[in-house]
């Protein structure tokens, strides 16, 4: 097991109704103007928005309104959202949705708290050294990023999709209420499901030995989220499956599962280029590659994958020959991800990708070559296009 230091500063509010709080947990966090960020329509379309500016209205908390925020959220967006704090003297944000509203909500927080161009911090030029204080009411169990210390961001200058974490962007608070996803489409469930699985997984597929306790999270986490994703896209309004799958995706993204080991992040890294060039969502797209970078690696530990197949997919062990386990194990998720309707390769998201932009994608995820993805196997410029082309 690796040293660690692990601290979760986010205060979880979870249940029915607990969106009410959302005036007091902003007070308690210091906040006296409000800038309340959201998507696309389903806030105002629930009904939430209203509620919210309801809410703030009888807290007493002033506040101002900027929604617009796409899935794979924009550059141009926080631009915006910049300009607009800054002339309200806004000293708090407060996102009301999923994780694309919410990492567009902590780079307008880096934004208006630091000098210069925000988008440095994302492509690694600079490091952030504040952040204008957050707070989130989740509508999607997904990306985990109401208590993560991340946030992924598209710049259309370019397309490129890249991410920045610190201490300083996690949510003061995340209220959870599950009540709030019942109405998310069955394909957005699906995805934000996966993304859970994936975080699992990135987590999981580790070269660090003696982490058993965190393993067993690990896979209780992966069944409890695909047994109960099945349940929700049979009756979206079940309440208790709903829970299970919010509360999964903000513990699996939290640090605490990633205590005393290395996760391996290449899935995410060629998702990343995916979504930054064709604007995919990010579960599916995921689901995407993840079946070719597990058949590219596995051999760098067949032990490793022969276990996630007993344990997480109920595979039986084959002593004789592990790799076959390990193997179907692989196949026993790709049948899962098809069973709740996401993809098992770039083609089935409507994508044919040609060799040139299988080229230029590979050429974007490893910096133009410079530099190596992942950590269970490090994969270079070359192992990244295989698995694209794989992919495909
Ligand atoms: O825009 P609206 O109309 O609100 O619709 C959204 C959007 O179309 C819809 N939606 C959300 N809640 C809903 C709802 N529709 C009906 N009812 C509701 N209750 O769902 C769509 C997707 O929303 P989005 O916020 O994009 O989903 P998700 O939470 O999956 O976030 C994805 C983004 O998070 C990033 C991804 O890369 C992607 O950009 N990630 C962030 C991470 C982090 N900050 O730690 C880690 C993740 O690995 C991930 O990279
Ligand atoms: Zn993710």
């Amino acid at each position: 097991m690796l040293n660690f230091e692990y601290r979760l500063p986010t205060r979880i509010v979870f249940g029915k109704g607990m969106e009410e709080q959302a005036g007091e947990e902003i007070k308690k966090s210091g906040g006296t103007k409000v800038l309340v960020h959201y998507g696309g329509h389903s806030a105002e379309k629930t009904g939430l928005l209203a509620k919210v500016c309801r809410i703030l209205e009888e807290s007493q908390l002033p506040y101002v309104l900027l929604g617009g925020v796409k899935p794979n959220p924009r550059l141009s967006k926080i631009y915006e959202g910049i300009a607009l704090a800054k002339k309200e003297n806004v000293d708090f944000i407060l996102a009301v949705g999923g994780g694309s509203v919410i990492d567009s909500a902590k780079g307008i927080g880096y934004g208006v708290a630091n000098e210069g161009d925000v988008w440095d911090f994302y492509i690694r030029k600079k490091a952030p050294k504040a952040c204008v204080p957050v707070g989130v009411i989740l509508t999607i169990a997904a990306s985990g990023s109401e208590t993560s210390d991340g946030s992924v961001v598209t710049n259309e200058n370019g397309n490129l999709k890249r991410d920045v974490g610190s201490d300083y962007a996690r949510p003061k608070f995340a209220i959870m209420n599950p009540e709030l996803t019942y109405s998310l489409p069955e394909y957005q469930t699906a995805s934000g499901s996966t993304d859970i699985l994936m975080h699992a997984m990135e987590r999981y597929f580790t070269t660090v030995k003696n982490v058993e306790l965190i393993d067993g999270f690990l896979e209780s986490l992966m069944k409890t989220v695909m047994h109960n994703v099945r349940i929700v896209l049979g009756n979206p309004c079940d309440y208790n499956a709903r829970a299970e799958l919010m509360l999964a995706g903000s513990f699996c993204h939290n640090g605490l599962l990633t205590c005393g080991r290395k996760g391996d992040w290449a899935s995410h890294a060629i998702e990343h280029e995916l979504g930054g060039m064709f604007d995919v969502a990010h579960g599916a797209g995921l689901a995407a590659v993840w079946g070719s970078w597990a058949r590219y690696v596995y051999f760098a530990d067949v032990m490793r994958f022969a276990q996630f197949a007993v344990n997480v997919m109920g595979c039986v062990m084959d002593y004789q020959n592990p790799e076959k386990t390990a193997l179907e194990g692989i196949c026993a998720m790709e049948r899962f991800f098809t069973s709740i309707h996401m993809p098992t390769s770039i083609s089935q998201m409507g994508i044919i990708l040609s060799d040139e932009q299988i080229e230029c994608l590979a050429e974007k995820c490893t910096d133009g070559g410079s530099k190596n993805i992942g950590a269970f196997c490090r994969l270079g410029k070359e192992d990244i296009r295989k698995i694209y082309t794989m992919a495909r």
